[in-house]
């Protein structure tokens, strides 16, 4: 008997409305070619929820229990800029690291690739060339809630951020990053298997822990290389030679940091899938956010989401030793593969003239025609 998986669906604001559906488009034909059955359950919750409910609460009392008894939660985006509250902070926080922290989603796994038929502002990279992923620890660092501000009389006077690494947070992480390794083909430039650690161990106590730890971790993998990068020069490294890496570990702000820039190596922001995970859940999200510049026109890229979905089948097919949930990751990516080197259909972000849902459709079609 195939396994019925129950995916909580958190479509949240924006484009998180728009793109999620097609990913669920896709994962229904995946359905319809193989033995795998999907329950989806609708989640709300974000900045609009917010604004329904009288500014009262930002998911319902009982998403995050559906959340965390699902197998996987698929996750769109949430905010709305403007929409915060009295302090300033955005509204939709409460809901993404309600999450992160209770499900303890450590590992935010972000892979860049490029595909044919994209454009990379790299002049002269082709596919092939790009093909590393990020490893972005998710838990600590200046996401921990040891924050405020300091007001006398009635001035705002001081503000605070306290930025924590320990040696659980870094370990594991560190340790996911290089099991990744081995499950990869190494650097597209010598092919070896390699870890880079970044960080900014040359002046913060937080980076020279992440780097012992990195260091007492790496000795378990004598097989892959060790490699280190600060972070700043890290910005100019992967410009220049993107080929060189393979897996990068870092804490939590430099990655979402350096993310958001090498998603531009791979398209840009509607191409960037990610995956966070932890010991037994996971949730699975495009690194973009709600878009706000273009949402409500039917014109955000999709495939960072669908690429999101492929990884979440990845993760279950690993989780339980389902080989058909890996064969359906696989022909998600074929069918994105085909769909953009076709170049028939695709987004204004890649330079054309398809909507949301053309993209889904042509995605869900073709997973039909890998199959
Ligand atoms: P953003 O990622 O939403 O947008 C940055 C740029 O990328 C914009 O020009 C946008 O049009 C483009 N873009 C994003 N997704 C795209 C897609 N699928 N197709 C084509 N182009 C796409 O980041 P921004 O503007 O900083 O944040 C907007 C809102 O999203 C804020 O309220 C922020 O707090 C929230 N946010 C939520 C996240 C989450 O839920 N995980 C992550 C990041 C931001
Ligand atoms: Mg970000």
């Amino acid at each position: 008997m195939a396994r019925k998986y129950r995916i909580a669906v958190l479509a949240g604001d924006g484009v998180g409305c728009e793109v999620v559906p097609e990913a669920l488009k896709v994962l229904r034909a995946v359905e319809e070619v193989s033995s795998l059955n999907f329950e989806f359950i609708n989640v709300d919750g974000g900045a609009t929820y917010w604004l329904k409910t009288g500014r009262r609460e930002e998911w319902p009392p009982e998403a995050y229990s559906i959340c965390r008894e699902s197998d996987a939660v698929l996750f769109g985006a949430v905010g709305i800029p403007g929409v915060c509250y009295p302090d300033g902070t955005s509204v939709g926080n409460k809901v993404i690291f309600g999450l992160r922290f209770g499900l303890d989603l450590y590992a935010n796994v972000r892979p860049v690739k490029l595909y044919e038929g994209v454009p990379c502002p790299l002049v002269g990279r082709r596919p092939g060339d790009v093909d590393f992923v990020i490893v972005r620890e998710n838990t600590e660092d200046l996401y921990v809630p040891i924050r405020g501000f300091l007001e006398r009389g009635e001035a705002r006077e001081l503000a605070i951020d306290v930025r924590v690494v320990t040696r659980k947070g870094a370990e594991r992480v560190i340790r996911y990053a290089f099991e990744l390794c081995r499950r990869r083909r190494g650097a597209p430039i010598d092919g070896r298997r390699r870890v880079t650690c970044i960080d900014k161990s040359n002046v913060l106590r937080g980076c020279l822990f992440f780097r012992q730890v990195f260091n007492e971790v790496a000795g378990n993998y004598p097989d892959i290389e060790r490699d280190y990068a600060y972070v700043d020069a890290f910005t100019q490294w992967i410009i220049t030679k993107p080929e060189r890496y393979d897996v990068c570990v870092t804490t939590n702000m430099f990655g979402d940091i350096v993310t958001d820039l090498t998603s531009v190596l791979q398209g840009g922001m509607g191409m960037a899938p990610s995956g966070e995970i932890g010991d037994g859940k996971a949730m699975f999200e495009p690194v973009h956010g709600t878009a706000p510049d273009i949402a409500g026109k039917g014109i955000a890229n999709p495939i960072a989401t669908i690429l999101s979905a492929k990884m979440m089948l990845e993760w279950l097919g690993d989780k339980y030793g389902d080989s058909s949930a890996k064969i359906g990751a696989s022909r998600i990516e074929e069918a994105v593969r085909r769909v953009l080197a076709e170049g028939r259909v695709r987004t204004p972000d890649l330079g054309g003239t398809s909507r949301t849902s053309e993209v889904g459709d042509a995605v869900a079609s073709m997973v039909k025609q890998v199959a």
